[in-house]
């Protein structure tokens, strides 16, 4: 299908891509994709703790300044992921000693100072990233070890005081997959809005398969969701056609199924309120791109395009969507 008109301005919300900052200066092809395809830009590592703030009194903003340039002359969104999270921290806070009160103040001057920079350029954040386990009880990660389970309220709380205009999301994985997990999630943004603490959108991250979750059990989330009054950003959409790990590549078969799994997806994301549509974000551009390889030691092919960065049948099923 036709990749010379872009995806964005085919629906009224944003299409968005993650990413790689690195790749965005030395790699020509990718640039112009995410230039010509996307209008809403997610960093896919630069904002994660041991990134952006490596060493105690050392924040690095170069790469993030970079993004946003690059964001401003293209006249496209960014959205800011994350400020909280258990993974990809640095070893000095690992280390960090300190009590409750000590670990608050590291917290809020942690989201101050990066929130307050880019403050009126990047209007939305993942506040709070993957804060439950699969059975909806609070993950013990380290901001919960040293602050408590209120950590996630302080958060969302000292983000507010650092950019009143920002819109703050909680983003999370397997929300429609998994309803023990949803269901802890609607209970802490309920308890959060009845204490007034500002929260205003979710992150469904939709790694999906091509078999799972359902487009029924997606829908079921999304309006769940919705109901809360909250913008939903279906934020790290990829579909993995490798989960046993026993495919060398992909049949056309594969890809057709992974082209009507989009569609669906988005067609029934065009479903939701237009108040609600956040966006729908990509987590990367080409399927040499994806973080599942590395990640999880499979070969997978979960993107819009493929090595070559030419376009998969997936990425003609997104524009049928829209
Ligand atoms: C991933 C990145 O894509 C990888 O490059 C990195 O090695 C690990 O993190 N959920 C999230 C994202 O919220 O930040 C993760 O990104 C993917 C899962």
């Amino acid at each position: 299908c036709d990749d010379t008109q872009p995806l964005f301005g085919l629906s009224g919300f944003p299409i968005g891509v993650a990413v790689d900052v690195p790749k965005l200066r030395y790699d020509n092809q990718y640039r112009d994709i995410v230039h010509n395809q996307f209008n809403s830009l997610t960093p896919e590592n630069i904002l994660k703790f041991e990134n952006i703030h490596p060493a105690e009194a050392q924040y690095e903003w170069a790469e993030m300044d970079h993004l946003i340039e690059f964001a401003q002359s293209g006249n496209k969104r960014v959205h800011g992921h994350t400020l909280i999270w258990h993974k990809q921290l640095p070893v000095w806070l690992l280390n960090h000693k300190g009590n409750k009160e000590d670990w608050l103040v590291l917290m809020r001057d942690h989201i101050f100072k990066i929130m307050t920079r880019y403050k009126g350029k990047v209007q939305s954040w993942d506040v709070v990233n993957e804060a439950f386990n699969e059975d909806g009880t609070l993950r013990h990660s380290i901001w919960n070890q040293k602050i408590g389970p209120g950590y996630i309220e302080q958060a969302f709380l000292f983000a507010h005081q650092a950019d009143k205009d920002a819109l703050l999301f909680y983003n999370d994985f397997n929300l429609a997959l998994n309803a023990n997990k949803r269901k802890a999630v609607l209970k802490l943004i309920t308890t959060l809005k009845s204490k007034n603490v500002p929260i205003h959108g979710i992150g469904m991250q939709m790694h999906v398969f091509d078999g799972f979750p359902s487009q029924t059990e997606i829908n079921t989330a999304a309006i769940e969701f919705q109901k809360l009054g909250l913008k939903i950003h279906f934020s790290e959409l990829d579909i993995s056609l490798n989960p046993l790990a026993n495919k060398q590549a992909p049949t056309n078969k594969m890809l057709g199924n992974q082209k009507r799994k989009i569609k669906m997806i988005v067609l029934n994301y065009q479903q939701l309120g237009i108040s609600s549509k956040f966006g729908i974000t990509v987590w990367g551009v080409s399927d040499i791109d994806s973080w599942i390889p590395a990640n999880f030691n499979r070969m997978d092919w979960p993107l819009l395009y493929d090595d070559e960065y030419q376009t998969k049948p997936m990425y003609c099923g997104f524009k049928e969507g829209l």
